[in-house]
């Protein structure tokens, strides 16, 4: 049984999802140990309340997986046998402008916690790696990523997310570590970092400010609603084979400019303003991205035929939860923009 389950990366977006969905939402009953550095992306402010309502059953630990003594210590205070790894350097962009953090966070920092692992092995159950489609490369408009496609990482950020599976892969092989891997297309909903696409639309259309779309806007992601990827995590890491891959998709495939239509049209639907332009006038296209994958799409067959998850949000429904939860939580919104989240953790933790 899973006891003691150390979520890396738990204040960033999917992590605190997560964290709220297992306690909240399963029927897990042990103890969550929330491992985070709190780079600009962690923010405590998304798992408010839960410290209050689960104070038996959560623990919050800052710290960095690239600090082998700090995991160590924190394998044997927590009696760790359980890990779900999300701490990683995520944006894109960012490891465009600076490699360096991609590296050592997701490369070294997972070699680290694999290490720690294997010297904990006596009471380890699971290493579960959470990553990204982004390790296939680029499709044309045909076929979409199995668990079998060779890895083509084009970006400093898909390259070390590749590096980094291989070696929980590799883990599994040589040590016999139990491990299990997802690989999942884009997320979206509450609690997102407003510089990914999505958050980033809704708040600038909010504030009638320019949507910035890269190139002509006909890249193409799968959509994935976050809470739909929190279920199948927890499915895999349940009942998932030792040392296997499974593919999470959304079935939601749209280029970029679709998606900042849809947004801007929902907006002027739940917010109309009587005299102003449709919000899609804000729409501007800008100096494309280097390296720009052109199209994801992944194909879950494995992970519906074997333990039958299918996405519970279609596009429509998981974007509307989404703007209304941006509309809603206004204060959270204030406090990222501004930074004034960084200065309460600073506060707390110096
Ligand atoms: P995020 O950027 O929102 O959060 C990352 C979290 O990791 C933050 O809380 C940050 O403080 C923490 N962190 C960063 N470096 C750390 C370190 N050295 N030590 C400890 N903690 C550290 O990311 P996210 O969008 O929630 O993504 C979570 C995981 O899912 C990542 O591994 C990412 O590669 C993967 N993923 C994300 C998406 C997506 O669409 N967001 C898609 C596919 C895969
Ligand atoms: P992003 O949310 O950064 O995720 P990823 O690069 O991991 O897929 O971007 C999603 C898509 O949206 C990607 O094709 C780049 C594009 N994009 C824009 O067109 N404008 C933007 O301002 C951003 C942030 C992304």
């Amino acid at each position: 049984m899973m006891q003691n389950i150390l979520v890396t990366g738990g204040c960033g977006f999917i992590g605190s999802n997560f964290i709220r969905y297992l306690l909240e939402e399963t029927d897990f009953a042990g103890r969550i140990i929330n491992l985070d550095k709190l780079t600009y992306a962690g923010n405590p402010e998304n798992l408010a309340g839960i410290d209050e309502k689960f104070a038996q059953r959560y623990v919050f630990q800052k710290a960095d997986i690239c600090d082998r003594a700090e995991l160590q210590r924190i394998f044997r205070e927590f009696q760790i046998d359980t890990i779900c790894h999300f701490a990683a350097e995520s944006h894109v962009d960012r490891s465009i402008a600076g490699p360096d953090a991609f590296i050592q966070t997701n490369v070294i920092g997972t070699f680290n916690l694999l290490e720690t692992a294997r010297e904990h092995r006596d009471r380890l159950r699971l290493f579960h790696h959470v990553s990204t489609d982004e390790v296939f490369g680029s499709l044309g408009k045909e076929g979409a990523f199995t668990e079998a496609t060779a890895y083509k990482p084009n970006s400093p950020y898909s390259a070390s997310k590749a590096a980094s599976d291989h070696l929980v892969r590799a883990y599994y092989k040589t040590y016999n570590i139990p491990v299990t891997i997802s690989n999942c297309s884009n997320n979206y909903g509450p609690y997102q970092f407003p510089e990914k696409l999505i958050p980033l639309m809704i708040l600038n259309a909010l504030e009638r400010k320019p949507l910035p779309v890269y190139g002509d806007g006909s890249n193409v992601r799968d959509w994935l609603y976050v809470r739909d990827h929190c279920a199948a995590i927890w499915l895999i890491m349940n009942r998932g084979r030792r040392g296997e891959t499974y593919n999470i998709g959304g079935d939601t495939e749209l280029p970029n400019l679709r998606v900042v239509q849809l947004i801007c049209d929902r907006l002027d639907a739940i917010l109309p303003e009587s005299g102003a332009p449709p919000r899609r006038e804000l729409i501007t296209f800008v100096k494309d991205r280097p390296g720009h994958d052109w199209r994801y799409a992944i194909d879950f067959s494995k992970l519906r035929g074997e333990l039958g998850w299918t996405p519970a949000e279609s596009f429509e429904t998981g974007i509307d939860k989404t703007i209304r939860w941006y509309l809603e939580r206004r204060e959270w919104v204030e406090r990222v923009k501004s930074g004034e989240y960084q200065n309460w953790i600073k506060a707390h933790y110096g």
